[in-house]
C-alpha cells in the first residue's frame, strides 16, 4: 500500500492519466470553442507571436473536434474503468451536503471537520457537478457536430437550443473548473495535490483527514 513509510498511494497510473487527458482537453476546447465565436480577432488574441491561427476557424474547429474526442475517449475510459471495478469512492451519498457545509465553516474555524472517506463530501459534489457539465457539453456538442454534416439538417429552434444547451454546458464547466481549482487555495488541501502527479500522498495527513479510508486500506495490511 506505500512506497515509503511516510507516503500512502491514493491514485493509480490510469486514474493520473484520465484526470490529465480530461484537464487537458477541457482545457483545449474552453480555448478552441471561444475561438468559434469572433473574439480572438476583435481582442487581437491572434496578434501575439505564434497564435495568428486562433482567429482562423477552420483550424480552431480541428483543433476543437480533437480535443472532443480525447474527452470523450477519456470518459468512457473512466467509466468502463470504474464501473468494471466498482470503484464508487467519488459518487454522492446522503448527508453530502449537510457535510460539505461542516467542512466549509470548519476551513474558517468553525466547530469540527466530519470524519471523511476516500474524498471530502465537497469533492464527491464536486465531482457530479463537473461530471454533469461535461455530459452536457459532450452530448449537445455530438448533436452539433451531426449538424455540420452535409445530410443532416435541424429545425432552426433545435438547433438554437442545441447551442444554447452546449453554451450553458461551457459556463458551468468552467465555474466547476473555479471552484475545484478554487479548493487549493486552502492550505488544508495541499497535501492532496502531490497525488495527482505521483499518485501517492503523505500517509499522516491521510491518517487525520481521511480516517475512514485510511483504515479500510491499511487494517490488516500495512499498519
Ligand atoms: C491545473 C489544473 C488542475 C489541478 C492542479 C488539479 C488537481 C487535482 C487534484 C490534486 C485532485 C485529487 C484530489 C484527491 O486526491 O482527493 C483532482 C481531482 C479531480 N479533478 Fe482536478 N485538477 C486540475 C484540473 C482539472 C480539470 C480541468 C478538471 C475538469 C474538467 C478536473 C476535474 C477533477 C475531478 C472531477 C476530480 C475528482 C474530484 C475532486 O477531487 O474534486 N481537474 N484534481
Ligand atoms: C469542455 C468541453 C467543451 C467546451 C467548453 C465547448 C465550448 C464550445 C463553444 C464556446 C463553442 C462556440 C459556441 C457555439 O457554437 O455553441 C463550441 C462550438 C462547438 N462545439 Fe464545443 N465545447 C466543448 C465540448 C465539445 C464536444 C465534446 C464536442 C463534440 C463532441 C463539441 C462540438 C462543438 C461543435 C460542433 C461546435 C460548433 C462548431 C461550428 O461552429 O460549426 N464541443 N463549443
Amino acid at each position: 500500500m506505500s512506497n515509503d513509510r511516510g507516503k500512502i498511494k491514493r491514485h493509480g497510473l490510469s486514474v493520473i492519466l484520465t484526470h490529465w487527458l480530461v484537464a487537458l482537453s477541457t482545457f483545449v476546447l474552453i480555448f478552441s470553442g471561444f475561438g468559434q465565436m469572433p473574439l480572438y480577432g476583435r481582442y487581437m488574441v491572434d496578434r501575439i507571436p505564434g497564435l495568428s491561427w486562433a482567429s482562423d476557424f477552420s483550424v480552431t474547429l480541428l483543433i476543437h473536434y480533437w480535443a472532443a474526442a480525447v474527452l470523450i475517449g477519456a470518459v468512457v475510459f473512466h467509466l468502463v474503468y470504474h464501473g468494471i471495478r466498482r470503484d464508487f469512492d467519488i459518487l454522492p451519498r446522503r448527508g453530502d451536503l449537510r457535510d460539505s457545509v461542516r467542512i466549509i465553516m470548519a476551513t474558517f474555524g468553525f466547530g469540527e471537520e466530519p470524519e471523511n472517506d476516500k474524498y471530502l463530501a465537497e469533492q464527491r459534489l464536486a465531482y457530479v457537478f463537473i461530471a454533469f457539465s461535461l455530459l452536457l457539453v459532450i452530448m449537445t456538442g455530438i448533436l452539433k457536430v451531426l449538424k455540420n454534416l452535409p445530410s443532416i439538417n435541424y429545425s432552426e429552434g433545435f438547433a438554437l437550443w442545441i447551442t444554447f444547451l452546449h453554451n450553458v454546458g461551457t459556463v458551468l464547466v468552467i465555474i466547476g473548473i473555479a471552484v475545484h481549482l478554487g479548493a487549493f487555495i486552502f492550505k488544508a488541501n495541499w497535501p492532496l495535490l502531490p497525488g495527482i502527479f505521483t499518485g501517492s500522498i503523505d500517509r499522516e495527513y491521510a491518517k487525520e483527514r481521511h480516517g475512514i479510508w485510511y483504515r479500510r486500506i491499511c487494517d490488516d495490511k500495512d499498519p
